[in-house]
């Protein structure tokens, strides 16, 4: 039996309903990435523009995932399209540097000054894989800690608890389990994964203290942004690099998407954090793929052909992304843009947290500048994952698909993503979500 909201989506979109019956025999699931993939199938769109999308339908939808945050800039940016004509005009891809390299290169470091020099890939993935190979080189050894329910890409040596549910996944409090999320992950890989919680000192120093000599690295993001929005505690990040000083582990800070979203210098810059490694995609694309990893220069030059570390791609800082990128960040994500940006967040996450007391619906919200996330059926937001996880799954499904019949795209496609604003949003789209949020919550309530 289907839910009546369910009944309604299958209603309003007969075009992805047809569509998805036939992509789904050539491609699985008929997605490309498991996250687009929901019940009772995903939705196809069409085109966007900047705060907003349109489905095979033709129905408009205010756009929150913003493509799980490399949109920051808005959707079809005009200013993004003529520098990626532009470039199409002078080649797509020459096997040769892109002239922009530099510069963007530089726009960057400008940004996160603690960056001595980085290297340009094509996904967050590509990123934190050599960021850890390069933790791994510098420090002769091979163990890694990463927190709870983050994602760092879906590597062999990062896909360990990332979002674990069953209580033997999780493991005990004082001992969280390295569990491998995919299939097809050699157990010796699994081994070589360690898990601590987000915001809980104690927990990364008695990992690091079992484990003394033998970890390269601890990955993490400044900010939660895969088990919803939880933000570090005060002095966190300051007891987590003196614990890599003291036992020798560098520190990878994923910035893949909070970087030059949260603000022009990401979490780095919110959260005063000095990493050692830092890894970027999405926003720095400004919508194509393009990632980096960077940091200190003691360790960049260790990199092929100065050093022994490899990092190779045939498409790594192609034209068309660089020429995106340096548009995005030098041209579209101002400072007047990021206070536009974070006025319209600021709006929203006032809406929300008033659309909750107004309907008394039992909800806690996270929230860091612009980026924001419901849990249902949480008094206050979490610390960690382990307490995101205790949130209403199924009713932040029911909240999506209400949300998506009322032309609103909330979030990202599951109760762990969030919402984000555009550069290219407007007050009434905001109002629009807010609207479309109260209504939800009084149909969701009990
Ligand atoms: C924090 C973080 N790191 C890494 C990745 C992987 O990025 P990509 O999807 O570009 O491989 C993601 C993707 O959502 C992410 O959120």
């Amino acid at each position: 039996m289907s839910l009546p909201e369910e009944e309604i989506y299958i209603k309003n979109t007969p075009g992805s309903k047809a569509y998805f019956e036939r992509i789904s025999k050539v491609i699985p699931g008929g997605v490309n990435t498991a996250i687009q993939f929901f019940r009772p199938y995903p939705l196809y769109m069409a085109r966007g523009f900047g705060g907003k999308l349109w489905d095979l339908d033709g129905r408009e939808y205010v756009d929150h995932c913003l493509a799980y945050g490399a949109m920051t800039a808005g959707h079809a940016n005009p200013i993004i399209i003529e520098a990626i004509s532009e470039q199409i005009k002078k080649g797509t891809l020459l096997g040769f540097q892109a002239e922009g390299a530099l510069e963007l290169a530089q726009e960057i470091i400008r940004r996160y000054p603690f960056v001595d020099m980085l290297r340009f890939s094509n996904t967050g993935l590509e990123a934190t894989f050599y960021a850890v190979r390069l933790a791994r080189a510098a420090t002769g050894r091979k163990l890694v800690v990463k927190m709870e329910g983050c994602y760092h890409g879906a590597s062999d040596v990062l896909m360990i608890s990332d979002k674990p549910r069953r209580r033997v996944q999780l493991g005990s409090i004082h001992n969280p389990a390295s569990t491998p999320d995919s299939l097809g992950t050699p157990e010796e890989v699994v081994k070589q994964t360690l898990v601590a919680h987000f915001n809980d000192v104690g927990s990364l120093e008695r990992v690091l203290k079992k484990h003394e000599n033998e970890v390269a690295a601890i990955i993490t993001e400044p900010v939660l942004t895969n088990s919803g929005i939880i933000p570090p505690e005060k002095g966190y990040f300051n007891e987590v690099r003196r614990l890599c000083d003291e036992y020798g582990v560098l520190l990878i800070l994923d910035e893949v998407k909070t970087g030059c979203n949260l603000s022009p210098g990401g979490g780095s810059q919110l959260y005063g954090i000095e990493p050692d490694l830092v890894t970027f995609a999405k926003a720095i694309g400004g919508g194509a793929p393009l990632a980096a990893f960077g940091g200190k220069r003691e360790y960049m030059e260790m990199i092929t052909p100065l050093g022994g570390v490899v990092h190779y791609g045939t498409y790594n800082g192609n034209p068309l992304s660089i020429a995106a990128g340096l548009a995005s960040l030098k041209k579209v994500m101002t400072d007047a843009a990021y206070a536009k940006i974070n006025r319209l967040g600021d709006e929203l996450y006032k809406g929300v947290v008033d659309a909750i007391a107004d309907t008394g619906i039992k909800a806690a919200v996270g929230r860091c500048t612009m980026m924001g996330s419901i849990f249902f059926g949480l008094d206050e937001p979490p610390k960690n994952y382990r307490e995101a996880s205790k949130c209403d799954a199924a009713k932040w499904g029911r909240y999506w698909i209400h949300m998506l019949n009322r032309g609103v795209i909330p979030a990202g496609s599951a109760w762990f993503e969030e919402w984000m604003v555009s550069a290219m949003h407007e007050p009434e789209d905001i109002e629009k979500t807010i609207q479309a949020t109260y209504d939800t919550f009084k149909e969701i309530k009990d």
